[in-house]
């Protein structure tokens, strides 16, 4: 009584204040005053993204999301010191990635992974703690959840790694010293017991960029899931599981796989234009393409761009790259497109994956790992929010049978 069901996939619905990004759909055109016109369309805590790909790393902006603001020379130390630190993982945690068929789907293995994490940290636990655990006035709670946050972003690329190497029967690589985030993780999937490994750092700084633009989003269906999860106070690491499942899908994380899929089943650039007609004919979907919030363009695709030419400098370009150029063009020009406002989004980065020799359905993990970031800032902004937590549990329509007698079974026809 009293309700409306007026909003399908929420999109007019604000469930949260954030302060955490901010995208703007329109490019520049509805910014809030405070920004001039000429502001790029995503900000992470006020800094332009593109600003941030040029002058950042992918630990820095994490620590902006999450904490707020850019950290000092020593903040910054101790945050990557603790996060590299903790990506060493228990013995048993690769027992368990080492429990999968071979061929199982990195990001299910990933999914488990975390959700298995949850099982050893019952400090972070508020199920076994105490409703109150996480409270922004008490210091010793404030380090029980950065140990947390340390913890999930450290460990989400050795668990990565470990989903990447199980599939070819290859042993686990304890993560190194010395190296930056991406470079660990590289190394960790590639190291082959050479001496003296260490991975292309022109390959490192393009991986470390891509993570940085996938870190955060504003409220996407995961960071949401995280939030809707999060809300009935379950252990973070149980919440990024959550994260981590609704991103797999082909809508939203796993897109970047599907658009090599769907490159790979278009072939040659010649076949574009039939693609396309059976596209407008909804018989298929140009995955890579449309976006919930960016109407114009995405800005992280021109980032990605760059980051492409410079990628393919050292690995040569992909056999598909003329084949997504002519898609682009295509789409670009075609009035089915123009008229629903769909342009290029961040998921064509899986050229520049396969370039670099990831297999094809490891992409979506690539888009979990950094996005580990993005959710912990959501999460933790709504555990310290003012007032507290409160349960997200939206209500229905109820459009169902109107009260009727159980039957017995042997009555029934
Ligand atoms: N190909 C063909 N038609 C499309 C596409 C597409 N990729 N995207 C949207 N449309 C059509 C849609 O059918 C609808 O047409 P109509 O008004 O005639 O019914 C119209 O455009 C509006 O789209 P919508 O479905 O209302 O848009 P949405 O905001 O609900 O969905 C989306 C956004 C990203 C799920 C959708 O654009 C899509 O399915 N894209 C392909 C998958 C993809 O690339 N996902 C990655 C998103 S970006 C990274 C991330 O956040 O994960």
């Amino acid at each position: 009584k009293g309700l409306r069901v007026s909003d399908k996939g929420f999109l007019n619905t604000a469930v949260i204040r954030s302060e955490i990004t901010y995208i703007d759909g329109e490019a520049g055109s509805s910014y809030p005053q405070r920004f001039p016109k000429s502001t790029p369309e995503a900000c992470c805590r006020g800094y332009p993204i593109e600003q941030l790909a040029l002058h950042s790393s992918h630990l820095e902006t994490a620590y902006l999301l999450i904490y707020g603001s850019l950290p000092t020379k020593s903040q910054f130390e101790v945050f990557q010191t603790e996060v590299l630190h903790h990506g060493v993982t228990h013995s048993d945690a690769a027992q368990f990635c080492r429990s999968f068929r071979y061929d199982a789907h990195p990001m299910a293995i990933l999914t488990s992974a975390f959700a298995y994490l949850g099982s050893y940290y019952a400090e972070a636990n508020p199920s076994l703690q105490g409703q109150t655990l996480f409270s922004k006035g008490d210091k010793a709670s404030l380090a029980v959840m950065d140990k947390q946050i340390y913890r999930l972003i450290g460990k989400a690329t050795t668990l990565a790694a470990m989903a990447y190497r199980v599939r070819q029967g290859r042993d686990f690589v304890t993560p190194p010293t010395g190296l930056s985030y991406t470079g660990s993780f590289l190394y960790q999937m590639d190291h082959l017991g050479e001496e003296n490994y260490t991975p292309n750092p022109i390959l490192e700084k393009a991986l470390d960029v891509l993570f940085l633009l996938h870190a955060d989003h504003e409220l996407n269906a995961s960071a949401t899931t995280v939030l809707q999860t999060g809300s009935s106070l379950v252990d973070p690491y149980s919440a990024i599981a959550a994260g981590c499942a609704s991103l797999y899908g082909p809508l939203h994380g796993g897109a970047n796989e599907a658009v090599i899929r769907m490159l790979i089943s278009i072939g040659k650039p010649e076949n574009v234009p039939a693609f396309i007609e059976a596209v407008k004919k909804r018989e298929k979907v140009l995955s890579g393409f449309g976006h919930r919030v960016y109407k114009t363009s995405d800005p992280r695709s021109f980032i990605v761009r760059k980051t492409a030419d410079e990628v393919f400098k050292i690995t040569g370009k992909d056999e598909l790259l003329e084949t997504a150029m002519a898609l682009h063009e295509a789409a670009m020009k075609d009035e089915y497109f123009i008229k629903r406002k769909l342009a290029p989004n961040v998921d064509f980065c899986g050229l520049i994956y396969r370039a670099m020799g990831f297999p094809l359905d490891f992409f979506p993990v690539l888009f979990a790992v950094p996005r580990v970031v993005g959710w912990l800032a959501h999460w933790r902004q709504m555990m310290l929010q003012e007032g507290g937590v409160k349960i997200w549990r939206p209500r229905q329509i109820y459009v169902g049978s109107g009260k009727r007698d159980y039957v017995p079974i042997n009555e029934r026809i």
